[in-house]
């Protein structure tokens, strides 16, 4: 039995094994309509969620399978003060695969320990999301044909920003692959993503507060939105929420084939003048995260 808690319990093989899983869904998807038949996924979010609950919730459909969601943590036994490895233990008993979101990073983890089923993490806090980052990579993938010999802009939130800190993780595995980290002092990329990850693997890298000066190089720009949520205090979120916003007129020195991306949701980060532009993806992402959250949910219930 296996979870996903971090992007880097996947291999690189089974990174590239997920990505044709979901392509060939992609093309035959009734080969997969019923995989999944008297399965049944539970998603546990104690974090606010529109495209990570419904993808995952609409992928298990998607292979036949059935769902029960909690999608309100104060209606479920948490409020009453249950601990993550009770809420794990329980909900085992009848669901065959779990995705949960919480506030508390590490919560997933505590909850894998727990359960005898898999469990994906489908965000902790400030830390991690693994499964953004497998729509991320079938969105590179199919706009660019490669992960490795890539430039990619990450720009915005990179402190609290945990769809920036597993992308970094799961594309340092590539070769030549150069990361751009743009964004203000305050919001800087964490030390341990940085050493832990880039430095300890010898990647280039440059940190810059400047977007527009380091556009004309990036294949990939990565915008983010400034998570308020995490912030100790409303001043700091207020001064900082707007440093960046992507334009038609900034993008004019951009390359012809750059791939936009964003996790969603976006509040200002991206002005939707840009929506038209054809190098625009984020909306791509959206529809590639429910492709490979069925690719990954096959893997984990071990489905042939
Ligand atoms: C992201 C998240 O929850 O971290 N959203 C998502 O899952 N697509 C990004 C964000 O909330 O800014």
């Amino acid at each position: 039995m296996r979870s996903v808690i971090d992007i880097l319990d996947l291999s690189v093989e089974e990174l590239d094994e997920l990505v044709a899983c979901a392509k060939d869904i992609i093309a035959n998807p009734s080969k997969y309509a019923h995989k999944c038949a008297g399965k049944k996924l539970a998603t546990l979010f104690f974090e606010p969620s529109t495209r990570t609950r419904l993808s995952f919730e609409a992928a298990m459909y998607e292979l036949g399978g059935n769902v029960l969601s909690m999608s309100d943590a104060k209606s479920s036994s948490a409020a009453k003060g249950e601990s993550v490895a009770d809420t794990a233990k329980t909900i085992s008993c009848y669901a065959d695969i779990i995705a949960m979101r919480h506030p508390k990073e590490g919560a997933p983890l505590v909850a894998s320990m727990n359960a005898s089923v898999p469990v994906i993490n489908a965000g902790d806090g400030g830390h991690n999301h693994p499964t953004q980052t497998l729509a991320d990579l079938l969105t590179i993938s199919r706009e660019k044909g490669r992960f490795d010999n890539i430039t990619v802009g990450l720009c915005g939130d990179l402190k609290f920003g945990r769809t920036v800190h597993s992308l970094i993780s799961a594309l340092s595995r590539y070769e030549n692959v150069k990361f751009v980290l743009i964004s203000p002092e305050e919001l800087k990329l964490p030390s341990y993503v940085k050493k832990d990850i880039i430095q300890k693997n010898n990647l280039e890298y440059v940190q810059t507060t400047d977007l527009e000066s380091v556009m004309p190089e990036l294949d990939i720009l990565y915008m983010t939105r400034v998570q308020r949520e995490r912030f100790f205090n409303e001043e700091d979120y207020l001064r900082l929420k707007d440093s960046y916003i992507l334009t038609p007129e900034k993008l004019e020195t951009a390359k012809k084939d750059l791939c936009i991306m964003h996790p969603l949701p976006r509040v200002n980060e991206i002005s939707v003048a840009v929506d038209e532009d054809p190098r625009a993806c984020y909306f791509d992402q959206v529809l590639n995260g429910k492709y490979m959250r069925m690719a990954l949910i096959l893997k984990l219930l071990e489905v042939k």
